[in-house]
């Protein structure tokens, strides 16, 4: 049934309506909702609403039929003109006003967020180029900023992961590299590893992949299938990445070397190059290739093959079950969140939205970035549902199943990055 216009004295509670009012010209949170109770009807009178538009399929009810559908123009809005009981419209605007606020802030602090996400992503991206000649300076650079990044994780302060807005997925192993150093800190923080065994932890997982140097361009971007030759000469470069850290750098923490050598290899003995059983992984290694699997999941060669955050958690928890370490991919779901940033969710009030950022300390009601037809992109609403417990959400999709106008809204990534954030500390 398709949506029609009906006069607010038809509305009735369980009828879903959407104001045809741009979002600033109303006090209401949403531009469309389901009425929940007569108050919301006398909000909309005193507003001065004459008419909405009745969204059948979303109604649990539909509007009083004792007028027919309106043509429009009516002038019902007064109310029988009996305006007695105290305005609730004063406190929804100020309400209003202090989410506009606040999304401003919240926008502000985003901002900041990126700017330290380049900035990060610049110092990674100098460590890679000047790998080949410098290589114990870029070690002692790499355990500089990890070790920044370390001391703020370990503040008391939440931890907020946010999704960053990547904008190419050219230079996969900056990104591969920060990405993965963010997730295994997380994932190490949650499982209470201390300073010196996180920075081992973030420090190898920027080099980790330091081996694929030696695996030749043609077989690292090939977009078919490898072959057996050339997939035999890929599994090596955790090796290689071995070879060249030892040879530059005698003192690389033996923990953190297990990392570059060990993070293919999986529980079940099945992993590469070595085939090592899973007694004989330490724990650190199975933290740093929950973070690299998962990474690898959500940022495949060709973006249309990677898997949504959720689906890549769905993934590792049930068919990788006998390869990765059970215990700590729950501890890793508990960080991000069943819903990680980039998901693509339907709200129970049927908004369409993606997640944005997820505070680990209640990863289950992230904020979330909503489409609203009648809200100009650059202003879209982020909706926190710590906010708000009568909404929850009741289903993920898949971007490419979301029509254009809202996959364009929200901007689904090229690259699913993240970066953390503590609310309560200043940026310089
Ligand atoms: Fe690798
Ligand atoms: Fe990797």
């Amino acid at each position: 049934m398709q949506e029609y216009r009906v006069y607010v004295s038809q509305l009735r509670v369980g009828v879903f309506i959407r104001l045809d009012k741009p979002w600033y010209e109303h006090p209401f949170l949403f531009g469309s909702f389901k009425i929940k109770n007569q108050e919301q009807i006398d909000t909309l009178k005193e507003l001065g609403f004459s008419t909405v538009i009745c969204v059948p399929e979303k109604s649990d009810q539909l509007p009083k039929t004792t007028t027919s559908h309106c043509e429009l123009t009516p002038r019902d809005q007064e109310g029988n003109g009996q305006e007695q009981a105290p305005s609730p419209t004063k406190a929804l605007w100020d309400m209003k006003r202090e989410r506009i606020e606040r999304l401003k802030a919240q926008r502000d602090r985003l901002n900041r967020c990126e700017k330290r996400f380049e900035q990060t992503l610049d110092r990674v991206r100098n460590m890679m180029t000047n790998i080949g000649t410098a290589m114990p300076e870029v070690v002692e650079e790499a355990n500089s900023m990890v070790g920044d990044m370390v001391a703020s994780f370990l503040s008391d302060k939440d931890v907020v992961i946010h999704l960053m807005n990547s904008k190419s997925n050219q230079e996969e192993v900056c990104y591969h590299s920060l990405n993965t150093t963010v997730l295994g800190l997380l994932l190490g923080r949650e499982h209470g590893l201390d300073a010196e065994a996180l920075k081992k932890l973030g420090v190898a997982l920027i080099f980790h992949d330091i081996g694929k140097q030696r695996i030749p361009k043609k077989i690292l971007y090939k977009p078919t299938p490898l072959t057996t030759p050339e997939l035999k000469l890929y599994n090596l470069h955790p090796t290689y990445g071995e070879e060249i850290v030892s040879a530059r750098v005698p003192d690389f923490p033996d923990d953190a070397m297990k990392i570059i050598s060990m993070h293919h290899e999986t529980l079940d003995g099945t992993g590469f190059p070595a085939g090592i059983p899973g007694d004989r992984i330490p724990q650190l290694v199975r933290m740093a290739s929950i973070a690299d699997t998962y990474d690898n999941h959500c940022n495949k060669l060709d973006v249309n093959a990677s898997m949504t955050p959720y689906q890549a958690l769905s993934y590792m928890f049930g068919k990788q079950n006998k390869q990765l370490d059970r215990e700590l991919v729950a501890l890793f779901v508990r960080c991000l969140g069943i819903y990680p940033p980039g998901t693509v969710v339907i709200l129970s009030n049927g908004c369409v939205g993606m997640v944005v950022a997820v505070n680990i300390k209640n990863s289950l009601r992230p904020s979330v970035l909503l489409y609203d037809r009648d809200v100009p992109k650059n202003e879209a609403l982020v909706f926190d549902l710590e906010d708000d417990p009568e909404l929850s959400i009741v289903k993920t999709i898949h971007p490419a199943r979301l029509p254009a106008q809202v996959y364009d809204y929200l901007n689904p990534r090229m690259r699913i990055s993240y970066f953390t954030d503590t609310p309560g500390t200043t940026d310089s």
